[in-house]
């Protein structure tokens, strides 16, 4: 075995242990409404928390000189939309990652278009597959090198035509997500599927 004393290796070390180990990560980009107008950012520290009500949270680090517009615009507006990545909208997500200043319009720059919320202010992405209204639950603030955890409700839920059936069974595949790996440009597709029901007690092979 490899092991490390995490208390005895730098934060960048330990970053690059966390990403290269908790993978795949579904990929949340999230649109986000401040005094500049809207913003969008994708975010990897990504999952579904819960489901009654629906849940999720991703986590933000900050960048040089502060939180990123993301977090900032939540905590003014607490509301924020989150959607899924798939193949067909990478090159745009990764657009909206760049460090532009506060105020830029990252939804514009990827030449992406918007569609209103039903329930928040912050608008949603049409291209998406996928698009989750949510209200803020809690922002938990963690560790010596910040990240803000940002609990949502999920409040209304858009899917594109086909994806969702009428007994509310989602079909991944027409959503086509795609995950983030490690490094600086490593992503997966979901495009090995399998199936492995789940085993009722007393039916296990190994006999109980
Ligand atoms: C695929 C991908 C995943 C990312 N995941 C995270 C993440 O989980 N947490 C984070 O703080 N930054 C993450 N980033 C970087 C942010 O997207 C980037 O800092 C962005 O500029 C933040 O935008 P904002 O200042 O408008 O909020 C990720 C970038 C990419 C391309």
């Amino acid at each position: 075995m490899t092991e490390f004393d995490a208390s005895k290796i730098s934060w960048q070390d330990q970053y690059k242990l966390m990403v290269g180990t908790v993978t795949p990560r579904p990929i949340a980009l999230v649109t986000t409404l401040g005094p500049g107008g809207p913003n969008a950012a994708p975010f990897s520290f990504f999952n579904a928390v819960g489901s009654d009500p629906a849940m999720l949270m991703f986590s933000v680090g900050d960048k040089a000189g502060g939180a990123k517009d993301t977090v900032r615009n939540i905590r003014e507006l607490p509301e924020f939309v989150v959607h899924i990545v798939s193949d067909a909208i990478r090159e745009q997500m990764n657009i909206c990652a760049v460090d532009y200043p506060l105020g830029v319009n990252e939804i514009e720059k990827a030449g992406f278009t918007t569609a209103h919320s039903r329930k928040v202010r912050p608008p949603r992405i049409a291209e998406a597959p996928v698009a989750m209204e949510c209200r803020l639950m809690q922002i938990v603030d963690l560790g010596r090198k910040p990240y803000h955890a940002v609990f949502g409700e999920v409040v209304h839920f858009h899917y594109q035509d086909g994806i969702v059936d009428g007994r509310f069974h989602v079909d991944v595949g027409r959503i086509n997500p795609i995950g983030r790996l490690a490094g600086k440009g490593g992503y997966t597709r979901v495009t090995d599927r399998f199936e492995m029901p789940r085993i009722p007690y007393g039916k296990d092979p190994a006999g109980g």
